[in-house]
């Protein structure tokens, strides 16, 4: 097949490299691809694998020309501003094959006010939430709620939008701002306790294939603290959720979302990105993604056994339903991100980037590259917030903790900063019965091999 990958963060080079692996499950990243891969504008990593175009990922017309002219089977978008843009329309309207929903079912992203009423109109468990349109409301719906306060901008905000506080000040003076923006609406919900999770469910506008639960470390710090950002880090499997999880998530979240969005003639097709609380009252929606998620992508895709141009393929041509059950190497995979100097404020672009090299040189490190550009020396510089994404895969979450960190110490970035703590510690293991300890969920099998559908 030849392959058009849209964008250029490490959940993308991540979405490469596996779609480069061989027909033959479980074969190491790089080994021959039988596809043809290309990218726009993907970055220096990706251009390793896949030819680099310098098209506009979000000029809609622009994608769809370009897949036309290289001849695409299939264009996979990654990120959320494109398939807001209308790109997966235009590219479906040249007749090529697309990966990503439409624009008006990717306002499930696109707006939190719309993924809230069909939600309600699904019967899909997320928090109370009020949507506000004037600083007077936010501070009646606060008031309503209590402390601790949860106030979102409405509209797309790459991961920034979102402010949790027990300062009503605070609170309300992110409501203002997100108000004076082009949005005009913020959203006040109630706090949701519990670990998170996120569960990336491939739909084709009907039928529902999960993908394996991953969790996301979004805080700038250590200890979860400072703002909250795209995403420091990630692991996946969750030796600590209830073995019923993804079963539970598929029931009552995914299946009733894409059977609405169906219904209202706007069907989901691509990722429906549930990111999830696991309160003490059960599983609650916080937010939908209408994509993959940056970094658990990058924990996910490594650990799938199953080729995945295959069942993205299948998702885009509305035949998911005859996709075997996804088979799934019962090994973990930790990521952690290294951001340049700044990030998630502004940041300093042009650092160079040492030693990728070496850090893949560590048996089971992978690094995969977000915010880079080439330099005319040939050499790797910074060109982001988040510059890479190092990967350790082992066979439990603290051995592919310990390889991903063996690989960010021979990392060599001016001023950047990761976060030390990325898998240190678990949630305590929640109501339900416990997965095994490599991959939840599963039959218990011999360290590396593929298990059926076992996430
Ligand atoms: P969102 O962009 O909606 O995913 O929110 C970003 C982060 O804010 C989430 O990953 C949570 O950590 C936190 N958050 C969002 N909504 C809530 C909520 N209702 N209760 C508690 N934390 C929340
Ligand atoms: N990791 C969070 C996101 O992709 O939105």
């Amino acid at each position: 097949m030849r392959i058009l990958v849209i964008g250029s963060g490490a959940r993308e080079h991540a979405i490469v490299v596996a779609l480069s692996r061989g027909a033959a499950p479980g074969d190491p990243p790089g080994a021959e691809t039988p596809h043809e891969l290309h990218a726009a504008p993907g970055n220096p990593g990706i251009g390793t694998r896949a030819t680099l175009h310098d098209v506009d990922p979000l000029d809609p017309s622009a994608v769809a020309a370009l897949a036309g002219e290289i001849g695409a089977d299939l264009v996979v978008v990654g990120p959320e501003a494109p398939l807001v843009a209308g790109v997966a329309d235009a590219v479906r309207d040249a007749g090529i094959a697309c990966f990503g929903p439409s624009a008006e079912a990717a306002a499930l992203e696109g707006s939190k006010a719309f993924a809230k009423e069909v939600m309600a109109a699904a019967g899909v468990p997320t928090a109370m939430a009020h949507v506000c349109t004037t600083v007077d409301e936010v501070a009646d719906a606060l008031d309503a709620f209590g402390a601790p306060y949860v106030v979102k901008d409405d509209g797309l905000a790459a991961g920034k939008g979102v402010v949790v506080t027990s300062d009503r000040d605070e609170a309300l003076t992110h409501a203002r701002t997100c108000l004076e923006r082009r949005s005009g609406a913020v959203v006040v919900e109630e706090y949701l306790d519990g670990p998170e999770v996120s569960l990336f469910c491939l739909s084709d506008g009907a039928t529902v294939v999960p993908l394996a639960p991953a969790q996301d470390f979004k805080r700038a710090l250590d200890d979860d603290e400072g703002p909250n950002t795209g995403g420091m880090g990630a692991y996946s499997p969750l030796p600590w959720a209830p073995a019923d999880l993804v079963d539970e998530v598929v029931e009552r979240v995914a299946q009733p979302t894409v059977d609405e969005m169906h219904r209202r003639g706007t069907p989901f097709a691509g990722v429906l990105y549930c990111g999830l609380a696991l309160t003490s009252r059960g599983v609650r929606v916080i937010e939908f993604n209408a994509r993959f998620g940056d970094p658990e992508t990058q924990v996910v895709l490594p650990r799938l056994a199953t080729p995945l141009a295959d069942v993205l393929l299948a998702a885009a041509t509305g035949r998911l339903e005859h996709v075997a059950r996804l088979r799934w190497h019962d090994s973990a995979a930790v990521t952690v991100v290294v951001a340049a100097h700044g990030y998630p404020g502004p940041v300093r672009a042009g650092d160079e980037v040492e030693g990728i090299d070496d850090a893949e040189a560590v048996p089971g490190v992978h690094v995969l590259q977000a915010g880079t550009a080439a330099a005319d020396d040939g050499g790797i510089v910074s060109a982001g917030g988040r510059v890479l994404s190092v990967v350790g895969v082992g066979p439990d979450v603290a051995a592919a903790r310990e390889t991903a960190y063996a690989g960010v110490d021979r990392i060599g970035l001016r001023g950047s900063h990761h976060r030390g703590d990325i898998a240190a510690r678990m949630p305590e293991p929640v109501a339900g019965t416990p997965g095994t300890p490599g991959t939840p969920g599963a039959p218990r099998s011999s360290a590396g091999a593929d298990v059926e559908a076992g996430i």
